[in-house]
């Protein structure tokens, strides 16, 4: 279903109507193409307080955006605001007089990406204003509009870590990814280890060559916009879909020179099936298929309970804890599973989706250090908001209004802006991102 109201918003008599009555003003978002492959504009690498990461300037200069003075003159693409060094109030302040001059003039589209440092619990002080750039952050990025998005990555190790990271953020590919708290940590990069000890691909635009990616529920919406985006990387992509979508499964495998696996992810034995359909093993696994049962729970048969809970959750909790146990995934492998906003804001009528959601992101935390370190596997979440599939165009009218605009953006997100962010996850380059739960959300109004 068209955003008819981006479209018409986007035209001059559009504009100037709905300005008059104070309306949202969504602004046509920049995404990826092969012919536009990154932001137009300079970076402009701004510093507060005493900068504690060393190797900043050569990662920032490989994303390949030209370094544009620190003057609102030059009309950045992008601005980085190295705050890892803020320690007190004071140094704080800079962040102030960093940002204040250039703020107005980053570009239609541009990024501002704030970096942290963890937050030291042996320092008040440190962590108070250190977690004080978060509410900066969430603050900048719902004022900031023309699809300008603000973002903060804590860095606990050297920016080379942060690389994948900051090569995603200030991209076009993150355009519906504003007010995320992201850690990169400096353990296990795992750049590039494979099971045979060659090298992983360093070719930035074909990260996953020679991978292997399996995509559940990836006949239709999000999971075959996930599909493709992991394929256009590289990688060969298994296509799992319950039996009944095989057909669409076989398209979009044939489309993608993949594989389709017909199989209901439920079932006792899927991981098992899987192992057996790969001997191999695999390199990405993406915990995509994902259903709803609406109803309030007073009106919720237990059914309903349990088939969500059973797609969404016990089935992630499932396959996942049977191909690490068989080590079917390799090292430097890479899990993704989805959340929603919908599990970490609630929303009414979903108790079920709600709990189940909201599970996925218990398990990512939980799990991740543990099969990081028996493993090499890293394992995150992405958390969509309101995306234009199948599944909301058929929400009624004015709730879809609300979801679409009731986030920073002031519209729903595409498939393919789940799907970048799950493939700048799967990268052999983000084995320093783990455990994260990262929202596609446009900033939804919603939840924390
Ligand atoms: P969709 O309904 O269009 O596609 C889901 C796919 O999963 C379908 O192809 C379906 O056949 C498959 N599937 C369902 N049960 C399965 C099972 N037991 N075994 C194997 N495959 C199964 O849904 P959509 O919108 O693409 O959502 C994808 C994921 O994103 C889901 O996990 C959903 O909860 C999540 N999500 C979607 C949002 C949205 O706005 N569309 C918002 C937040 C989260």
């Amino acid at each position: 279903m068209a955003d008819r109201y981006l479209s018409f918003t986007a035209t001059a008599p559009g504009r100037f109507l709905t300005r008059r009555l104070g309306l949202p003003q969504p602004a046509a978002l920049s995404r990826f193409s092969p012919e536009r492959p990154s932001l137009t504009g300079g970076l402009a690498h701004l510093t507060a307080g005493k900068t504690i990461v060393g190797d900043l300037a050569a990662v920032l200069s490989r994303t390949g955006l030209p370094l544009a003075a620190a003057d609102p003159a030059a009309d950045p693409a992008a601005v980085v605001l190295d705050a890892t060094g803020v320690r007190d109030v004071d140094s704080l302040a800079e962040v102030h007089a960093a940002l204040h001059p250039v703020v107005r003039s980053v570009a239609a589209s541009g990024r501002v990406v704030v970096l942290g440092a963890p937050l030291d619990p042996e320092d008040h002080h440190q962590a108070a204003v250190q977690q004080a750039l978060e509410g900066f952050v969430r603050s900048l990025g719902k004022e900031i509009g023309r699809g300008r998005t603000v973002n903060l990555v804590r860095l606990g190790g050297d920016a080379a870590a942060a690389e994948s990271t900051l090569r995603f953020l200030l991209s076009p590919k993150s355009a519906y990814v504003s007010g995320q708290v992201i850690a990169v940590t400096s353990e296990g990069p795992e750049r590039s280890e494979r099971s045979d000890g060659s090298e992983g691909s360093d070719d930035w635009s074909r990260p996953l060559a020679g991978r292997t990616a399996l995509v559940t529920g990836a006949a239709r919406g999000i999971g075959e916009a996930v599909a493709e985006t992991l394929a256009r990387d590289g990688a060969h992509v298994v296509v799992l879909d319950v039996p009944q979508a095989e057909e669409d499964a076989r398209r979009v495998a044939a489309r993608l020179g993949g594989t389709a696996l017909a199989l209901d992810i439920t079932a006792a034995d899927a991981g098992e099936r899987i192992a057996a359909e790969l001997p191999d093993g695999l390199d990405v696994l993406v915990h995509n298929a994902g259903i709803t049962r609406d109803r309030r729970l007073v009106n919720m048969p237990a059914e309903r309970w349990s088939s969500v809970l059973d797609v969404n959750l016990a089935s992630v909790l499932r396959t996942t804890d049977a191909l690490l146990a068989k080590g079917a995934l390799r090292p430097g492998g890479r899990i993704v599973a989805t959340a929603s906003i919908a599990g970490l804001a609630g929303n009414a009528g979903q108790t079920n989706y709600g709990a189940s959601k909201a599970g996925v992101a218990g398990l990512v935390r939980a799990l991740a250090p543990r099969a990081l370190a028996g493993h090499g596997v890293t394992v995150n979440a992405v958390a969509p908001g309101f995306i234009e599939t199948k599944m909301t165009a058929a929400v009624p009218l004015f709730i879809r209004e609300a979801g679409r605009r009731m986030n920073s953006l002031a519209q729903g997100g595409l498939p393919v802006d789940v799907a970048e962010t799950t493939a700048w996850l799967a990268q052999p380059a983000s084995g320093a991102v783990n455990g994260q739960v990262v929202r596609v959300c446009g900033q939804s109004l919603l939840g924390a």
